[in-house]
C-alpha cells in the first residue's frame, strides 16, 4: 500500500478526533447560543418595520385577519393555538377541592386552561356565576380596548351584554393584546391593559416586556372592592411572593371598614376566604430563569419561514414539547434530560399538593363542625378561621400555578410547606378546645 496514502488518512483522522474533541469541549463553539447550531433563539429573528393595515376593526384595533397580509406565518402559528383543546377537569381529578371550594364557583365547575383559542367559548360556557363584565379581562383584546376607550367603568357592566356585542364583531386574545396596533413596528410589545400599568406604575420597565406581555394575564389579580375594575395585589417584582400578597389582602380596608380582603366568605365555616389565580409571572419572576430568560424563550419557538426569515411561533406550546425549545436549554443545562428533570419536579410537587389538600379538606370539615356545634369561643373559632384562610391561600397559590413546581420548585414547596404548618397549628387549636369525649 502507498505510504502517503496511508500517512495522509492518518492525519485526517487527527485533525477529524481534534476538531471534535474541540467541539465537544466547546472551545470552537465557546459558550454562546452558537453552541448548539440548530437552536435559533431570540436574538436571531428578522425585526422588520412595516405600515401597518388601515382597515380597522369596530373598535379601532387591528385585528389578526388584517395583518394576516403582512405577517401570514405568525398569523397561522397564532391560530394553532386551537389545536391545544383539552381540558382536564380538576375536580374530578382532585375531589377533595369541591369541599374546599365549597359556596364558591370552582366548587361547580374547575377546569384546566386550554388555547387562547378558547377563550371566549369557556368563559361563556362555565357554570361558573359571572355577572360582570370583568371576567372578559383576560379573554379578549376588544375588552381592553373598551377600558382603554370608556374607563373603570366598564368593569362592573353587564356580563352578556358586553359579550353579545365583543362575540359579534370583536376576537379572542390577538395581535391588539400584545402589540397594541404596533405590530408592524418590528413587533414592538405594548402594554393592553390598563391595570398593569396602574397597578406597577414606574416598576413596569423593570420587567421584560416579553415577560410582561404574557403577565398581563397569567398573574394573581382582585376585583376592586369599589369599582370591580381587575387590578394587581403589589407594585413590584419585590412585592410579588405570597406572603407579601397575603398581607395586602390582609390588610385592606373595604368600603363597609371590614378589614381585610376576601373572594368569598365560607357559610359553614364562617371562613372569609382567598382564590388565588394562576400566578405563572410571580411564580417565574422569583424563580432561576427570571434574571436570563422570558417566557416567550420557553413557550414560544423561533422558526425559520421559506424566505429565510426568522420569527417566533406564537403557537404557546409546553417546551416539553417541542424540539426546538429544548435545544435551547443546552445552553445552560448541558446535556441533562429535561424532559425528566421538570417531570420529577412536577411529580414532587404534585403529590405533595394531593397530600396537603386533602388534609386541608379536613381541617375544614373540623372547623365547620366546631362553627356549627357551638363547641368553641369566638375567639379561638376566629384563630382557626385565619389559619384556615392562611393554609387554604398558601395551597392554592401553588396549587393553582400551571406549571405545577417548574417555573420555581423552591417556591413551590414553600408555599406548600407553609400550608401545612398553618393546617398543624389550626388542627392543634382545634384539638385543644374541644370537649373530652367519654
Ligand atoms: C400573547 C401575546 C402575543 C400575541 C397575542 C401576539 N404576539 Fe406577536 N409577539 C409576542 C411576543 C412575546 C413576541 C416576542 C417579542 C420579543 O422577543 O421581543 C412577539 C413578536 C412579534 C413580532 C416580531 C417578530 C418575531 O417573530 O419575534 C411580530 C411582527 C409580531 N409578534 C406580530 C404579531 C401579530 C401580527 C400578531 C397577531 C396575529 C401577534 N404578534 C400576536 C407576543 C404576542
Ligand atoms: C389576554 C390575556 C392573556 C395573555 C396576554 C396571555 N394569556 Fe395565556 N391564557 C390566557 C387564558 C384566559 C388562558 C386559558 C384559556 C382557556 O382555557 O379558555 C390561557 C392559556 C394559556 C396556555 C395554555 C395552558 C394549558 O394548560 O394548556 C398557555 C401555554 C399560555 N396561555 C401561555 C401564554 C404565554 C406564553 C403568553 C405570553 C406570550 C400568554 N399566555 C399571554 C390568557 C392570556
Ligand atoms: C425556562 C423555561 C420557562 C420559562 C422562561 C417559562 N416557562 Fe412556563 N413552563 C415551563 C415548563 C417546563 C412548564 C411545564 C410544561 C409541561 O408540564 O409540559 C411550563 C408550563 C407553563 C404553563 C402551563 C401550560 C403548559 O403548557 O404546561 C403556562 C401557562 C406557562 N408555563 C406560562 C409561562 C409564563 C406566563 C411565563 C413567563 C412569566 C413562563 N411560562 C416562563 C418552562 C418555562
Ligand atoms: C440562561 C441559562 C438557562 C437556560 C437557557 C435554561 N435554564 Fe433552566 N435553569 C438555569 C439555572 C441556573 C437553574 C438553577 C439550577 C438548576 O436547578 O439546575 C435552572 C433550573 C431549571 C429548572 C428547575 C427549576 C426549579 O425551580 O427547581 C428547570 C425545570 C429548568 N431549569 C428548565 C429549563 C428548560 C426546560 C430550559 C429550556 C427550555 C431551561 N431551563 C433553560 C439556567 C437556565
Amino acid at each position: 500500500m502507498d505510504k502517503k496514502k496511508i500517512l495522509y488518512k492518518l492525519l485526517c483522522g487527527v485533525v477529524i478526533v481534534a476538531l471534535a474533541v474541540l467541539l465537544l469541549t466547546g472551545l470552537l463553539g465557546g459558550n454562546d447560543k452558537h453552541y448548539h447550531k440548530d437552536a435559533l433563539t431570540g436574538e436571531d429573528v428578522t425585526r422588520i418595520k412595516v405600515d401597518a393595515p388601515t382597515n380597522l376593526a369596530y373598535d379601532g384595533t387591528i385585528n389578526a385577519e388584517a395583518w394576516n397580509e403582512i405577517f401570514p406565518h405568525i398569523t397561522a402559528s397564532m391560530n394553532a393555538n386551537a389545536t391545544n383543546d383539552e381540558i382536564v377537569d380538576y375536580l374530578s381529578q382532585d375531589p377533595y377541592l369541591i369541599n374546599i371550594y365549597e359556596g364558591f364557583g370552582f366548587a361547580k365547575e374547575y377546569g384546566s386552561a386550554r388555547g387562547h383559542a378558547y377563550t371566549l367559548d369557556d368563559v361563556h360556557q362555565t357554570a361558573r356565576p359571572h355577572p360582570l363584565a370583568n371576567c372578559l379581562t383576560c379573554k379578549t383584546p376588544n375588552f381592553a380596548k373598551l377600558v382603554q376607550d370608556q374607563g373603570v367603568g366598564v368593569y362592573s357592566m353587564d356580563f352578556e351584554e358586553v359579550y353579545e356585542q365583543i362575540k359579534a364583531s370583536g376576537e379572542v386574545i390577538s395581535c391588539y393584546t400584545c402589540h397594541g396596533n404596533s405590530a408592524g413596528n418590528e413587533g414592538e410589545l405594548r402594554v393592553t391593559h390598563n391595570y398593569v400599568n396602574e397597578a406597577l406604575g414606574g416598576n413596569v420597565a423593570t420587567i421584560d416586556a416579553a415577560t410582561l406581555s404574557c403577565g398581563q394575564c397569567h398573574i394573581e389579580y382582585y376585583f376592586t372592592p369599589t369599582d370591580k375594575e381587575t387590578m394587581m395585589p403589589y407594585d413590584s417584582v419585590e412585592a410579588m411572593d405570597p406572603e407579601a400578597i397575603l398581607a395586602f389582602y390582609d390588610s385592606m380596608v373595604l368600603p363597609d371598614g371590614t378589614v381585610g380582603f376576601a373572594d368569598w366568605t365560607q357559610e359553614s365555616t364562617g371562613a372569609r376566604l382567598l382564590k388565588a389565580q394562576h400566578p405563572e409571572m410571580e411564580t417565574y419572576l422569583q424563580g432561576p430563569h427570571a434574571a436570563d430568560l422570558n417566557c416567550a424563550d420557553c413557550h414560544m419557538e423561533v422558526k425559520m419561514n421559506e424566505d429565510g426569515t426568522v420569527y417566533h411561533s406564537h403557537e404557546l406550546v409546553s417546551p416539553l414539547q417541542s424540539e426546538a425549545i429544548l435545544s435551547t436549554c443546552v445552553r445552560c443545562h448541558g446535556d441533562t434530560n429535561m424532559v425528566e428533570k421538570v417531570h420529577r419536579i412536577q411529580d414532587q410537587v404534585t403529590a405533595r399538593e394531593t397530600e396537603i389538600g386533602n388534609k386541608l379538606s379536613d381541617l375544614k370539615d373540623a372547623l365547620a363542625e366546631a362553627n356549627q356545634n357551638g363547641s368553641l369561643d369566638e375567639e379561638t373559632l376566629n384563630a382557626v378561621r385565619k389559619l384556615y384562610r392562611e393554609a387554604q391561600w398558601f395551597f392554592d397559590f401553588c396549587y393553582v400555578e400551571n406549571a405545577e413546581g417548574a417555573h420555581n420548585s423552591s417556591l413551590a414547596n414553600r408555599c406548600l410547606d407553609l400550608a401545612a404548618e398553618k393546617i398543624t397549628e389550626a388542627t392543634a387549636l382545634l384539638t385543644a378546645a374541644a370537649p373530652v369525649e367519654g
